[in-house]
């Protein structure tokens, strides 16, 4: 194993590093309103917005991550979309903004499902016993129903933070410098075909086992109220 390389090329793992969760953070925060607004309609009792929703989950969820990012990337400024270049972390670019739509897109799918499934797993009668008491439809959810279902929705939600920082290495495709696109710069600066990957590898678990470990400590703090 050589692991020379380190010492002149660190800054790179780092700064990938740094822009993975940047990159995560954004998708999840974007990908959660996405989420609520499809997760609502999926509810809703309109005909026409429960079909638009399931029939974006169900594209998005039957379509690789890969062909988005680059129907984004490429498709779209080619039909005269084009994204604002903002700097990011020490590159400029539409690279970022593409990226971070591309993920949040995806991740929107998910999460819906994740927010449908913990708001329909709150016992019928919940609902039913808040609009008996002359509660509105809106009401009951809001103070019913949404806090129980946080509940179930907080821990998949944070696993869905765990698959992004794993996925959002496929925008490396893309020239987005995250970690993986910057162990890929160290192996090619330097001819050195395998550490560059187990470092980056190393730094990715690191990242998804804290954020699982800490999952697990908040999962446990809210399972006390039980
Ligand atoms: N690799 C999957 C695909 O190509 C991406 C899955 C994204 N998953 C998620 N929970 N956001 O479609």
């Amino acid at each position: 194993m050589n692991f020379s390389f380190l010492p002149k090329y660190y800054t790179f793992f780092i700064n990938g590093a740094k822009n993975t969760v940047l990159l995560a953070f954004f998708t999840v925060a974007l990908g959660v309103v996405f989420g609520v607004f499809l997760a609502l309609m999926r509810i809703s009792k309109n005909k026409v917005l429960n079909f638009i929703s399931t029939a974006y989950v169900e594209v998005i969820r039957g379509t690789p991550l890969l062909v988005q990012i680059f129907i984004i990337y490429y498709g779209l400024p080619a039909i005269g979309i084009n994204f604002p270049s903002v700097a990011f972390l020490g590159s400029t670019g539409e690279e970022f903004v593409a990226g971070i739509i591309a993920l949040s897109i995806n991740s929107g799918a998910y999460v819906a499902e994740i927010i449908r499934s913990g708001i329909q797993s709150v016992d019928k009668g919940q609902m039913e016993a808040a609009r008996s008491l002359g509660m509105p439809y809106s009401m009951s959810m809001k103070h019913i129903i949404i806090p129980q279902a946080f509940k179930n929705i907080l821990p998949a939600l944070g696993n869905e933070f765990i698959v992004i920082i794993k996925e959002s290495s496929i925008v490396s495709v893309i020239g987005i410098n995250e970690l993986m696109y910057n162990a890929n710069t160290v192996r090619g600066n330097t001819f050195i075909p395998l550490e560059p990957l187990i470092v980056a590898a190393g730094i990715y678990f690191v990242l998804t086992f804290t954020l699982s470990k800490l999952l697990g400590i908040v999962e446990r703090r809210m399972k006390v109220s039980d």
